[in-house]
C-alpha cells in the first residue's frame, strides 16, 4: 500500500515510517518541519514538505502518489499548553484534520487512520480503561482528539469512508538501535527528562504530586513502545478495505509503573542517580490512566513486544545516549 504518512518526522510518525518499510508497504511523508525532523526521515523515503492545511499542495500530492490510506500524526500534544492556548491547538489539531479529510475526499482517497489519545476519556474513568467509556475530556487537547473522533464517526457514515481511531497511553521509547527517538522542544515528558538527568543535562527533575491515590502517591501510566503502537496501527490496515467502518482501539501495555517506579527503571538502565524534588500536582493530570487493550489484541492479533518497563526505558537510553541532543547536534 501506498501510504501517506501526514506528521511522519515527528515521534510517532517517524517510527511508523520504518514500521511500514518492515511491513512492505511505501510510506510518503508530508511535514511541515515545525515539530518534526528532517533528519528522521529513511532515505528513499519520499518527503513532502507542506502543512497538512495547504489543500492544494495534500490533493496533488495524494494524487500524484496514488495513495491508498492517509495515517495522521500531525498534532500539538502539550496538555499544559493546550489550556493556556487552546485555539492554538483547535487550529491545529481539528481545523487543519477537516481540510486533510476534506483533501481526501477530493482526491478519492478513503481510508485513515487517526492518532487519539487516552486523555479522551478524563478523570471520571475508572481504569482499566475500555474504548466504549464515555469522551469527556477535561484539556482542551484531549477535546480536540475527541471532536476528531466524532467528526470521523459522521464521515465514515456519511460519506463511505473507512477509519481506524488509536487511543495511546504514554508513547514512549526508541527504534531499535537507538537510530531514530524522542526529541521534542522543550521537553517535558517523564522518561526523557530523567535520562537528561542521568546524561547531566539536568542537575535534578520534578515529581508532579505524592499525594495521589496510589500505592506510592505519584501517578499510574501505561507507557508503550511507539513501535508497538506503530505495528498496531499497520496490523488495521485490512480491516479499512471494508468501506463505512470505524473502529476504535486502545494501545497500552496495560500494566501501569508510576513515576517513582520510572525513575528508578532509569537510574538501573542508566546506572547513574536521578535526583528529584517533590512539587505540586501537575494542572490536568489524572491520578491513574492505563489500558485495557484486549480489543486490539483480539482484532489485529497485537500484542506489544516491549512488555517491561526496563525494556521501553532502555530503548529510550540507547538513543538519547547516542543523541544526547536530538536531532540537531547528533
Ligand atoms: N511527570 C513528572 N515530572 C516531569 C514530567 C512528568 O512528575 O518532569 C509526571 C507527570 O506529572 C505524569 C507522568 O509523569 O504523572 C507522565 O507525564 P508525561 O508528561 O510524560 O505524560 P502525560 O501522561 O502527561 O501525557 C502524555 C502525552 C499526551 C498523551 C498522554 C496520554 O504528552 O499527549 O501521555 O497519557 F495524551
Amino acid at each position: 500500500m501506498n501510504v501517506l504518512v501526514v506528521g511522519g518526522a515527528g515521534y510517532i510518525g517517524s517510527h511508523c515510517v520504518r514500521q511500514l518499510e518492515v511491513a512492505g508497504h511505501t510510506p510518503i511523508v508530508l511535514d511541515n518541519l515545525v515539530k518534526g525532523h528532517k533528519e528522521s526521515i529513511p532515505e528513499g523515503v519520499a518527503f513532502h514538505q507542506a502543512d497538512l492545511a495547504d489543500s492544494s499542495a495534500v490533493v496533488k500530492i495524494l494524487k500524484d502518489e496514488a495513495i491508498d490510506i492517509v495515517m495522521h500524526f500531525a498534532a500539538f500534544i502539550e496538555v499544559a499548553e493546550s489550556m493556556q492556548d487552546p485555539l492554538k491547538h483547535y487550529e491545529n489539531n481539528v481545523a487543519k484534520t477537516i481540510s486533510l479529510l476534506q483533501s481526501m475526499r477530493e482526491a478519492g482517497v478513503n481510508k485513515f487512520v487517526f492518532s487519539s489519545s487516552c486523555t479522551v476519556l478524563g478523570e471520571e474513568a475508572k481504569p482499566p480503561f475500555t474504548e466504549d467509556m464515555p469522551l469527556r475530556p477535561i484539556s482542551a487537547y484531549g477535546q480536540t482528539k475527541a471532536d476528531v473522533e466524532v467528526i470521523l464517526d459522521y464521515c465514515t457514515k456519511a460519506y463511505g469512508m473507512s477509519a481506524a481511531i488509536f487511543r495511546y497511553f504514554n508513547a514512549s521509547g526508541a527504534a531499535e538501535g537507538g537510530v531514530i527517538g524522542e526529541d521534542h522542544d522543550p521537553e517535558t515528558h517523564l522518561i526523557p527528562i530523567a535520562i537528561q538527568v542521568a546524561l547531566g543535562q539536568r542537575e535534578k527533575m520534578l515529581v508532579f504530586g505524592d499525594d495521589y491515590p496510589t500505592p506510592d502517591g505519584t501517578c499510574l501510566r501505561d507507557y508503550v513502545h511507539v513501535d508497538d503502537l506503530s505495528r498496531a496501527h499497520i496490523a488495521a490496515f485490512p480491516q479499512l478495505e471494508e468501506t463505512g467502518k470505524l473502529l476504535t482501539y486502545n494501545l497500552g501495555t496495560g500494566t501501569p509503573a508510576s513515576v517513582l517506579e520510572i525513575i528508578k527503571a532509569v537510574e538501573e538502565v542508566s546506572g547513574k542517580p536521578i535526583p528529584y524534588d517533590l512539587a505540586p500536582r501537575r494542572a490536568g493530570d489524572v491520578p491513574s490512566a492505563y489500558a485495557d487493550s484486549a480489543k486490539a489484541k483480539s482484532d489485529l492479533d497485537w500484542t506489544p513486544k516491549y512488555d517491561t518497563i526496563r525494556s521501553i526505558v532502555e530503548s529510550a537510553w540507547a538513543w538519547h545516549q547516542s543523541h544526547p541532543n536530538g536531532y540537531d547536534k547528533a
